[in-house]
């Protein structure tokens, strides 16, 4: 139960029949959120769940009491961490587009909802949350320029706990150098059903 008293388990998205709907509804909203804006959105459908799955895996969810989700798009990840997370824990969710941020505010309505993360350290220390345990990210940072990959790179190892995960998938390699410069710790798994197929980077924040 969230401090809203108001709990993301409840709501439609456990009915599979609703479920069904909302996947063909939230294909054409992020199409058209693509439509808008080619580069911020970076693909013409929402990641599958086999990517999803694939991106909780190997974190201890019993024991994270912060998360982040970065370029959430219409909640594919947001559905699983929704399943994994301790209901207490403090979720901040970020999405740029008004629309689909509008979206991941009705369905997951205790969760705190954010737009740029390129913000990202300053609101957790607005928010008194400081360092988080996990951060997830859906953002298309091949299509930032590089001024902006630095930037949001940097707010992400900044706002990490040492110890702390972080998860992003990519379409291509490009990223495995920055990653490799600032994070001590990268691995790099590949999913194939996928449109197109992703590369995930799984990195860890050395512990101090
Ligand atoms: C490739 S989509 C991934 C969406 C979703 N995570 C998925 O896997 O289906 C990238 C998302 O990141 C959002 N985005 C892009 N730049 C952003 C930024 N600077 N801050 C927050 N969200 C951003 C886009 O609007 C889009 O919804």
């Amino acid at each position: 139960m969230s401090k809203l008293g108001l709990s993301n388990k409840k709501d439609g998205l456990s009915n599979p029949n609703t479920f069904k709907g909302a996947a063909i509804h939230d294909k054409i909203t992020f199409l058209r959120t693509f439509m808008k804006s080619p580069k911020e959105v970076g693909s013409i459908i929402p990641s599958s769940r086999h990517l999803a799955k694939r991106m909780f895996k190997r974190i201890d969810w019993n024991n994270v009491s912060s998360v982040v989700e970065l370029g959430a798009g219409t909640g594919v990840f947001t559905k699983y961490l929704n399943q994994l997370i301790k209901e207490d824990a403090e979720v901040f969710i970020y999405e740029q587009d008004a629309e689909l941020a509008e979206l991941l505010k009705r369905n997951y309505p205790n969760y705190y909802h954010r737009k740029q993360a390129e913000r990202l350290f300053q609101d957790l220390h607005d928010a008194q949350i400081g360092q988080v345990d996990v951060i997830i990210s859906g953002l298309p940072f091949k299509n930032f320029s590089q001024e902006l990959r630095d930037r949001i790179v940097n707010e992400i190892e900044r706002s990490l706990k040492p110890g702390g995960s972080f998860i992003a998938f990519q379409y291509s390699l490009q990223m495995k150098s920055q990653f490799e410069e600032v994070f001590d710790e990268v691995s790099i798994s590949f999913e194939p059903l996928n449109v197109p197929p992703a590369f995930i980077y799984r990195i860890k924040k050395k512990k101090q």
